[in-house]
């Protein structure tokens, strides 16, 4: 039996406490005997994962690295990207493994970095004759207040969906010369399941802002948008899936809700748990269905209430906002 067909697989889905946290990673995972990406699945593949720095992205670059891909960490600060880079070279060692990492530099809400990242890591990939593989937006916030990125735009916003979209959009000339189709894995959450997609103010500027409630909102546009760039982005045979790593124990968790993270602790599932799905998007053959949202190696359902469920139409009214944000046709 797949775990696409387990009862308890779905079973945890709906319970969320359990299915969210370590337990149900750990009761899922003794399904997954024969699902493992093979060994070396991404030798001679290479991999950019944003926000790699600590936490889920730092999993994310070492699950990777451990399939054989050379990885590039992209960070804010590069003492903390220097720091995790140490850590995942120790971590190979211990299996005797090697890789090659690079540290790539950008505020990923800045758009004007963005551009100016794009312009030159393709620019250095095109010189190398080399394609991109695998795309890992990871890079995240919850800011306790509303906060504007240089842009004017809404912080959550700005670093889960226009940055990653405008990111992905120039760097398509790279992943569509990936020899093996190239895959985008955005990193949502769980929390926007309790959300709507709010396409009347995206940017958050009426009511009184929550930051929670921010981040799911941006999280919720991440998921809904998923099969639409599934779409646009066939024709350069790039494919691009949404995930939610369930509730993992990391610097973010602990920065910006230290009260769940007290309260949980004891059933917060390890990073590496955490990144297991995005690591197995970007390796397990053959390629799942572009456009899809997936938890724990299983595709799961955008909504469970129809409240939260977009009405007709509103993905595209939304999607017009992004281009015009980010100034793509
Ligand atoms: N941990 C969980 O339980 C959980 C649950 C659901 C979803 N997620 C999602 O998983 C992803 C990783 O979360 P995490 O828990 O590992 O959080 P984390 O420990 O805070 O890591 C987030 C990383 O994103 C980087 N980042 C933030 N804004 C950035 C920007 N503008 N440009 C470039 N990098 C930026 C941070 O870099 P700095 O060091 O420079 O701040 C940090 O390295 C996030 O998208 C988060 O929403 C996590």
């Amino acid at each position: 039996m797949s775990a696409a067909d387990s009862g308890l697989d779905r079973l945890l889905d709906r319970s969320i406490v359990p299915g969210y946290s370590a337990l149900g990673y750990r009761l899922r995972k003794r399904e997954w005997s024969n699902d493992d990406p093979r060994p070396d699945a991404l030798a001679g593949r290479r991999a950019l994962v944003t926000g790699a720095g600590g936490g889920l992205g730092e999993a994310t670059a070492l699950g990777l690295a451990r399939l054989g891909a050379t990885v590039h960490l992209l960070v804010r600060s590069e003492a903390r990207a220097a720091a995790a880079v140490d850590r995942i070279r120790t971590t190979l060692a211990e299996d005797g493994r090697t890789a090659e990492l690079i540290v790539e530099e950008c505020d990923v809400s800045d758009l004007a970095a963005v551009r100016g990242f794009t312009d030159s890591f393709g620019g250095r990939l095109r010189a190398m004759d080399s394609g991109l593989d695998v795309l890992i937006h990871n890079a995240g916030v919850l800011p306790a207040t509303r906060t504007e990125s240089v842009d004017g735009h809404e912080l959550t916003v700005a670093t889960h969906v226009l940055g990653p979209i405008l990111m992905t959009e120039r760097l398509l000339p790279a992943l569509s010369a990936s020899t093996v189709g190239a895959r985008v894995v955005l990193v949502a959450s769980g929390g926007m399941y309790t959300q709507g997609l709010p396409t009347r103010d995206p940017e958050y500027t009426k009511g009184e802002y929550s930051g929670s409630v921010a981040y799911a909102r941006s999280k919720r546009m991440q998921v809904e948008l998923t099969p639409l760039l599934a779409e646009r982005w066939s024709d350069d045979a790039v494919s691009v899936y949404a995930m939610h790593p369930g509730w993992a124990d990391t610097p973010g968790v602990a920065d910006s809700l230290p009260l769940f993270r007290t309260l949980t602790r004891p059933i917060l599932r390890s990073a590496e748990a955490g990144a297991d799905t995005a690591v197995w998007l970007a390796a397990t053959e053959p390629a799942p269905p572009s456009g899809t949202f997936w938890h724990d190696r299983n595709v799961r359902p955008t909504s469970y209430r129809s409240a939260t469920r977009p009405k007709p139409g509103k993905v595209d009214t939304l999607w017009q906002w992004v281009q015009d944000a980010i100034n793509v046709e």
